[in-house]
């Protein structure tokens, strides 16, 4: 598997009726007219972005819809996570309305996880639900959150606390739209990438520990064979479980450590969504090697791969902003994935042996952070 195979072939997410294509490539979004065109029932959308997007790419989306004579309006949100927040969905859904959208037509959601979750509950929303397409424009959106139908906004009280299930009618992975993405940012996305290998695919690990650094560093061959494996695999596991009533869990590897810790940092940007989720995974493999599950040497492998990747592994640089164990334990337990009190939690069994338990104590893990916070 050292050099990919060129494959053009759409990913599909097979979900029935509510299935659809994942089109991966470097020349999506000129053509994006072509194929969002056959789902349109008339040739009009509107397309719901934030201002980086507007100010970099909007103009070749807007210029390839109008080739296929689609009508586009627009509509604008602030980027960042404040974005996800029941003040602007009530801004989009107004003026999605204004724009005069019927309940038959279709939305496009371009950019990040962000425009992805908020634009797609407002199409869950509006009329009671209408179609969109998902064109998303960060790493992560593309490998994660423009596949599987979450969509959502946050409340004071935490992240996506509101939201619904409601799959795309299409979702386009243009890999060029990546080139101008910061290289943070795409780092942070890589934390999702290897999430897949360390979940299930002993293979896909192998080759990005040769491969990593080409799928960081540039747009090419390497990227988008990695993109496409991230939607595989979470074809699959949606595939076999939209709701999560069980194995889709799996997917939280790293998430619950990493929600604990975005919470109490927040969310401006002093630690993004894959750095949260990198040092979780980190913690998630150490836990697993301390509790006799992995073996150490795997468990390094891990971390060791994720810090060549730029990615941070660990909490003792960030404990002057955490609160202690305890704390953090607390934290663990407001994850909207407890269930009646009990933590889930996603551990290892070795590289790509991931598995869900409920087993673990608290006073467990208040011990292993203890002692993760101060070394
Ligand atoms: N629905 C799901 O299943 C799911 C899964 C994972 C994450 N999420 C959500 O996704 C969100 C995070 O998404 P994200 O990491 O994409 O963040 P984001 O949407 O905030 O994008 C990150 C930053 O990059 C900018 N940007 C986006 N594309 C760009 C491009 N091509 N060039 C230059 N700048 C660009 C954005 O404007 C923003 O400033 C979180 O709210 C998280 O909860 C949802
Ligand atoms: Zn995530």
């Amino acid at each position: 598997m050292t050099s990919p195979v060129s494959d053009n072939k759409p990913v599909r997410v097979d979900l029935g009726a509510r299935g659809y294509d994942i089109h991966i490539g470097p020349d999506m979004i000129e053509r994006a007219g072509g194929l969002i065109g056959p789902f349109l029932r008339r040739p009009k959308t509107v397309v719901v972005t934030d201002s980086n997007l507007a100010d970099r790419h909007l103009d070749t989306l807007v210029t390839a819809l109008d080739d296929e004579n689609i009508a586009v309006s627009t509509i604008v949100v602030p980027p960042g996570e404040a974005s996800k927040s029941v003040t602007e969905l009530g801004r989009v859904c107004e003026a999605l309305i204004e724009a005069g959208i019927e309940r038959r037509d279709t939305i496009i959601a371009f950019g990040g996880g962000v425009v992805g979750d908020l634009a797609g509950f407002a199409a869950a929303s509006v009329h009671r639900g209408i179609d969109f397409v998902q064109i998303p424009t960060t790493l992560l959106a593309q490998v994660d959150s423009s596949v599987g139908g979450k969509t959502g906004i946050n409340l004071s009280h935490g992240k996506n606390l509101v939201g619904a299930f409601h799959q795309p009618v299409l979702v386009l992975a243009d890999t060029g739209v990546l080139d101008t993405l910061p290289e943070r940012e795409i780092r942070a996305g890589y934390a999702e990438v290897v999430k897949y290998a360390f979940i299930d695919n002993r293979i896909f690990f192998d080759w990005l520990e040769v491969n990593a650094a080409a799928v960081l560093d540039r747009s090419g061959m390497e990227r988008e064979y990695a993109i496409r494996q991230s939607c595989l695999s979470k074809a699959a596991i949606v595939a076999a479980d939209e709701r999560e009533g069980g194995s889709r869990a799996l997917l939280n590897l790293g998430h619950t450590f990493g929600h604990a810790l975005e919470a109490a940092i927040g969310y401006t940007g002093e630690l993004l969504h894959g750095e949260a989720v990198a040092i979780g995974t980190a913690l998630a493999f150490d836990l697993s090697a301390r509790l006799g599950f992995s073996s150490p040497a795997d468990a390094e492998t891990a971390i060791a791969h994720l810090a060549r990747a730029g990615l941070p592994t660990g909490i003792s640089s960030l404990s002057n902003r955490l609160p202690n164990a305890q704390g953090l334990v607390r934290l663990m337990g407001n994850d909207k994935k407890v269930v009646g009190g009990a933590k889930t939690l996603v551990l290892l069994r070795g590289l790509g042996g991931a598995f869900l338990t409920g087993d673990v104590r608290d006073s467990v893990l208040e011990e292993f952070l203890a002692e993760k916070l101060n070394p």
